[in-house]
């Protein structure tokens, strides 16, 4: 489904990602965890090709790039990829002149070329999933942190992606409102979304993942089941970075 294969991005001498391989199922949550600095989000930002990495590869289903520094990917070539993919950030990033339900039919009708009616149908759909249908007709301003977190994932979803990824989306929360957020994420996941999720929260990746990859200094350390990276690895580094999140 994901296939990745020695993704190494710099900036300017300054070498981010030193040789990533992750390969992630159809139907799998994978969360991403690792210190800061570590390359988490410059490797999602690579996956949704935010970021052009200079060597390796990206697999998403049925489409494939291969990276060589020289080599210009066309917007065609990006656009192809990142089809496939959702992404929702630590920030939410509604359009904000744009009513709940309008900011999830606006991707189906630009990207998808969907009719109003039908944009408006899988908005309502969605929007009644992550809990939230009788916020239709107000404006992000109007919502909590919360709400409007799991507004973006109904945007992201109504785009019918491949997978989604998540970067810290409950990190700039109160506990609740994470717990909120946290639980539609939970369920998308039993549903078998496909989905690659950065998180501090240990609890969610204990509780939802099929895979947990450990990132420290733009390499993949250790990557298992939660049982295996959480209780029987000999990884010092991995030791030491449990040791001190807290959750
Ligand atoms: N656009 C950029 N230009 C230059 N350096 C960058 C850029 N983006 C990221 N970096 C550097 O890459 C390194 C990894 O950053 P990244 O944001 O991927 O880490 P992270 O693991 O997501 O950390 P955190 O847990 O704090 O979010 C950092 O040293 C950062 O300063
Ligand atoms: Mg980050």
């Amino acid at each position: 489904m994901i296939d990745i294969k020695n993704l190494h991005k710099s900036f300017g001498n300054n070498e981010i990602l030193k040789g990533i391989d992750l390969q992630i199922n159809k139907g799998e949550t994978a969360v991403i965890i690792g210190p800061s600095g570590s390359g988490k989000t410059t490797l999602l930002r690579c996956i949704n090709l935010l970021e052009i990495p200079n060597e390796g590869s990206i697999a998403i289903g049925e489409s494939k790039l291969v990276f060589n520094g020289n080599k210009k990917i066309s917007n065609n070539e990006i656009l192809e990829l990142r089809k496939g993919t959702g992404m929702v950030f630590q920030g939410f990033y509604l359009f904000p002149h744009m009513t709940v339900i309008e900011n999830i039919m606006e991707g189906q009708i630009t990207v998808l070329k969907v009719s109003r009616e039908e944009a408006s149908k899988k908005a309502l759909k969605l929007l009644a999933k992550v809990g939230l249908l009788e916020k239709k007709d107000h404006y992000p301003y109007e919502l909590s942190g919360g709400q409007q977190q799991r507004v973006a994932i109904a945007r992201a979803m109504a785009m019918e992606p491949e997978v989604i990824l998540f970067d810290e989306p409950t990190s700039a929360l109160d506990p609740e409102l994470a717990a909120e957020v946290m639980k539609v994420m939970k369920e998308l996941s039993r549903e078998g979304m496909t989905m690659v999720v950065v998180t501090h929260k240990m609890s969610f990746a204990r509780e939802a993942a099929h895979k947990v990859v450990f990132m420290d200094d733009g390499l993949i350390v250790e990557a298992g089941t939660p049982q295996q990276v959480f209780e029987n690895t000999s990884n010092e580094r991995l030791k030491q970075f449990l040791s001190i999140v807290d959750d």
